[in-house]
């Protein structure tokens, strides 16, 4: 399998390639749209054929590339059933596979920073992606878009601390330039999520941090509703490629990126 991992350096948002060695085919997790260059550049560089883009959940903090690549490369949406998303191609749903190649992901559903948050998960090569769900030593916050702390501690404790510990843990964002973890790290080193810790304990935790209300969810969040679809206000210019529709979206999405998930580890 060939596989990439990226940052955008805006939200810290952490973009997944994987693609089959012999058939090209290649899944992007979590594409976010102003980086659309830069990923389509390698599909190129690398000739593969994007045949899905896999969302971990409707984020508020990006919007996502889902319906960009869609238009340009023909590539299919995948997105949870739950998250109430509309025009995706594909509603996943617990047990669901997608295939590229001889490469399998698995759709496991872990909500609890959002009720439609899925992890992928590759067991052949032994590697989940956790979405927000579970982040390195933190984890998404619990406090908007139907989070509940309660769901997200059982999601976690049940689903992914129910992989082999060898697994390695890939997350939806990082705000300190980590890329990877494991089960296993987690499992000793989180500080919320630990095996140390009750639900009791992570409850008051993600109750103690209150947080600012996202700056950007009222933008995000409607147009990854809409598999990142985009409403140029009435009165702008016609971009004039699908790809500088990216623009005036870059121009109001501030930095927002620990609001996503605030990465407090206490
Ligand atoms: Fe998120």
């Amino acid at each position: 399998m060939i596989f990439r991992q990226f940052i955008d350096p805006e939200t810290s948002t952490h973009t997944y390639l994987l693609a089959d060695e012999s058939t090209r085919e290649t899944i992007l997790i979590d594409p976010v749209l102003e980086q659309f260059e830069r990923d389509r550049t390698l599909l190129r560089e690398l000739d593969l054929s994007l045949r899905y883009t896999l969302e971990t959940h409707v984020h508020a903090d990006h919007i996502t590339a889902a319906a960009l690549f869609r238009t340009e490369e023909g590539s299919e949406i995948g997105v949870s059933a739950a998250a109430g998303v509309k025009t995706a191609d594909l509603e996943l749903d617990e047990g669901d596979e997608i295939r590229i190649g001889s490469t399998t992901l698995e759709v496991c559903s872990t909500p609890g920073h959002t009720d439609g948050c899925v992890s992928y998960i590759c067991r052949a090569q032994g590697m989940a992606f956790t979405g927000d769900a579970l982040l390195i030593r933190g984890c998404g916050r619990t406090d908007f878009q139907q989070g509940d702390a309660s769901l997200l501690f059982s999601s976690v404790r049940n689903k992914i601390f129910a992989l082999p510990d060898e697994t390695l843990v890939f997350p939806g964002h990082d705000y300190k330039g980590r890329m990877v973890t494991s089960v296993a790290e987690e499992k000793r080193c989180n500080p919320r999520l630990g095996l140390d810790k009750s639900e009791a304990d992570f409850v008051a935790i993600m109750k103690r941090l209150d947080l600012a209300y996202p700056k950007q969810i009222d933008v995000a969040v409607p147009a990854n509703l809409k598999c990142g679809l985009l409403e140029i206000p009435s009165g702008s210019p016609l971009p004039q490629s699908a790809s500088a529709a990216a623009k005036p979206v870059a121009s109001v999405m501030e930095e927002q990126g620990r609001q996503d998930a605030e990465l407090d580890e206490s």
